[in-house]
């Protein structure tokens, strides 16, 4: 159990934090030039997640538990602190004082809403205790089809205008993803009752045939965009971090598949 307190937080911090160095990249990228002081925010965030993330592989799986808690709390001040610069940033934009940056407000709210979710993680994490399985799965979903929403609307305004077949699959993606999250809400706010097994395995069943086909889609865009053949304002970089945000989603939809058929122990985590 030890070991998997240990594994767990390290493949959390691994992801997220590589995460959160982009997108201190991508804040600064929108920032206007006059904005130095935040332009040297972004960067010192920059270097603070690639820091992170380079100690992260640096512990063997066998590392003293005792030494990863410790480390969550480090990650953990500094997720907090990331947090609070992306929550101003929105306060900035939200109230025109940076006419003519290029962050969509939404993008904004949407890195903090991530930045968030890694610090429950670490908490979760750190205090060795989960959610019940039957709550998770809900959460979770309601966390990351919104997460899924958000992308596919970013990519529709950040292609060309004239990539109009492009744009209407991302729209579609767009409603898709919103008609799921309503289903997910829906879903949440019949507990307990809706947590049975065939109600939750149908909801996993249904989201992964989405999210997949999200996940192509976002591969293909990353790929024509890689290869100069799509016109567009989307950073490579942030075509393949959408990409890598889906197949996690993908990955904790297969690893709940599997503990609701039994396929593995029950959830339980402690170090
Ligand atoms: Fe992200
Ligand atoms: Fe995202």
């Amino acid at each position: 159990m030890a070991n998997e307190f240990v594994l767990r937080s390290l493949d959390e911090i691994r992801f997220w934090s590589r995460i959160m160095k982009e997108h201190s990249l991508f804040l600064r990228l929108g920032f206007r030039c006059e904005d130095t002081q935040l332009i040297h925010e972004a960067n010192y965030f920059y270097h603070l997640f690639e820091g992170i993330e380079q100690k992260s592989h640096t512990f063997p799986v066998d590392t003293d538990p005792s030494v990863i808690h410790r480390f969550n709390v480090e990650v953990h001040t500094a997720v907090s602190h990331i947090w609070v610069f992306k929550r101003k940033i929105l306060g900035l934009i939200l109230s025109c004082k940076l006419p003519g940056q290029n962050n969509f407000p939404l993008l904004v709210d949407h890195v903090s809403r991530e930045a968030n979710y890694f610090r429950n993680r670490l908490e979760e994490l750190n205090q060795g205790k989960l959610e019940p399985l039957q709550d998770a799965i809900i959460d979770e979903n309601v966390f990351f089809l919104k997460i899924m929403a958000d992308h596919a609307k970013f990519i529709g305004h950040l292609l060309d205008p004239s990539e109009r077949k492009l744009v209407d699959q991302a729209r579609e993606f767009s409603n898709d993803f919103d008609q799921l999250l309503f289903q997910a809400t829906d879903l949440s706010s019949m507990r307990p009752q809706s947590q049975t097994q065939p109600l939750l395995s149908q909801f996993l069943d249904q989201n992964k045939v989405s999210v997949t086909s999200l996940r192509d889609f976002k591969q293909t865009a990353r790929d024509l965009i890689e290869q100069c053949r799509i016109k567009s304002i989307i950073h490579p970089l942030l075509a393949d971090h959408v990409f890598r945000e889906a197949n996690r989603f993908l990955e904790i939809i297969d690893m709940f598949e599997n503990h609701l058929t039994g396929a593995c122990q029950p959830m339980i985590l402690s170090h």
